[in-house]
């Protein structure tokens, strides 16, 4: 195909996700399981629907402020400071955005100019890689393999690094691979990182799902606060994805730069959405754990099930997501998923469409009922059994 005119060159250099051919083809048939999504099946808890409902009632149907709701603003601080030990100023230092999709554009846009490089793990999330070419950025991909539990390691970063890079996007626990960055690797990053004098974007969108490890935010290692911008959200931990809010922090300096980004992007992230956010923050600690343990529940599930099967996979120990290996078949990851759902009525997604690095796996999710995954993994065993060494 070429090149409609009046399209510009940086729409055209970026592909489609391969996420959605999937579920554009799933859509066609009939007793399809899904395990192809990337977001919570629960829905947002009552008392947060609630608050959104009271605030539209009550007139929130207006801007806020570009930086987000004060109240807002303020209980995120004091949730980032009561978690994790650092401490934003509400006034300066924090953003409320629109879901971290908008906060990743904006801190890109904001600290990377036209060629600088940003050092991003191989598979990821598939907005990262789009989104720094989208602001004329670019993005070094850096491979992860089960070896290292698809951990971001500083050795990996090191050997990319270039006089143009600039920053690094650490994703960690990371979609689709649900690897979660230890401790020990995660200073070491942070010494690359200051040796290199590289900023860090850290998307930390699931800091709340992990499973028998901690998350640190990358913030509040020794001397990163000045080099770290942190994007959280509402979408997977409150399963909140269609209200559209997220936040980051940051410096003062920083965040002031991204402000006015923001400011002429979006203007202020939904307001009733916003009031909703506060409430999830007030009363959401007993929701979250309790859809943490469900999604644990069926991690054990999954996990076990496929290496049964096996298809080797690694522990997942975040987010909700497994990535094992379809190897054992003879069949590549796009042929595989397309076959599964073609014989088998089961939709999982390629883990090329996460990066060239996740050729060989998929990605299934496990956001989906514990019942539909047993169903699912019976299914996928059939379909194994049928092709192993094809
Ligand atoms: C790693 C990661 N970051 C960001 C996002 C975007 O989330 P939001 O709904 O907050 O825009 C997603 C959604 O799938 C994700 O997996």
């Amino acid at each position: 195909m070429t090149k409609p005119t009046f399209v510009s060159e940086r729409a055209w250099g970026i592909p489609p996700s391969g996420i959605r051919k999937f579920f554009d083809i799933a859509a066609t048939m009939q007793d399809v399981i899904s395990l192809g999504i990337g977001e919570p099946d629960f829905d947002t808890p009552e008392p947060i629907v609630q608050a959104g409902i009271v605030a539209l009632q009550n007139g929130a149907t207006h801007y806020t402020s570009n930086s987000g709701l004060l109240e807002l603003r303020e209980a995120l601080a004091a949730h980032i400071a009561d978690r994790y030990a650092v401490r934003y100023d509400p006034l300066q230092e924090v953003l409320v955005t629109v879901g971290v999709s908008e906060a990743l554009y904006i801190a890109m846009a904001a600290v990377l100019d036209a060629g600088d490089e940003i050092i991003i793990a191989d598979p990821c999330f598939v907005a990262y890689a789009p989104t720094a070419k989208m602001v004329n950025a670019v993005p070094v991909m850096v491979p992860t393999t089960p070896e290292t539990e698809f951990q971001l390691t500083a050795e990996a970063i090191e050997t990319a690094i270039t006089p143009r890079t600039k920053a690094i996007l650490l994703a960690s626990p990371n979609n689709p691979t649900g690897a979660v960055t230890r401790r020990e690797q995660l200073t070491q990053i942070a010494d690359v990182a200051a040796r290199h004098n590289l900023i860090v974007i850290a998307d930390e969108i699931y800091d709340r799902l992990v499973y028998g490890t901690e998350h640190i935010c990358f913030a509040s290692l020794p001397g990163m606060r000045h080099r770290t911008i942190v994007l959280q959200g509402f979408s997977k931990s409150y399963a909140m994805t269609g209200w559209r809010v997220g936040y980051l922090a940051g410096p003062t300096e920083l965040v002031w730069e991204i402000r006015k980004l923001h400011q002429y992007l979006i203007m202020s992230a939904p307001t009733a959405s916003q009031w909703a956010a506060l409430k999830a923050l007030e009363v959401g600690d007993p929701y979250v754990e309790d859809m943490r343990a469900e999604y644990d529940r069926r991690r054990r599930l999954i996990v076990g099930g496929l290496n049964d099967l096996g298809m080797a996979c690694t522990e997942p120990q975040g987010a909700f997501y497994a990535f094992p290996c379809v190897g054992q078949t003879g069949l590549d990851d796009n042929i595989f998923a397309e076959m599964l759902l073609q014989e088998e009525h089961v939709a999982v997604v390629p883990g090329r469409a996460f990066g060239a690095a996740g050729a060989g796996f998929v990605r299934m999710s496990y956001a989906t009922a514990y019942e539909k995954i047993e169903v699912a993994l019976e299914r996928i065993a059939r379909f194994v059994q049928r092709h192993r060494g094809f």
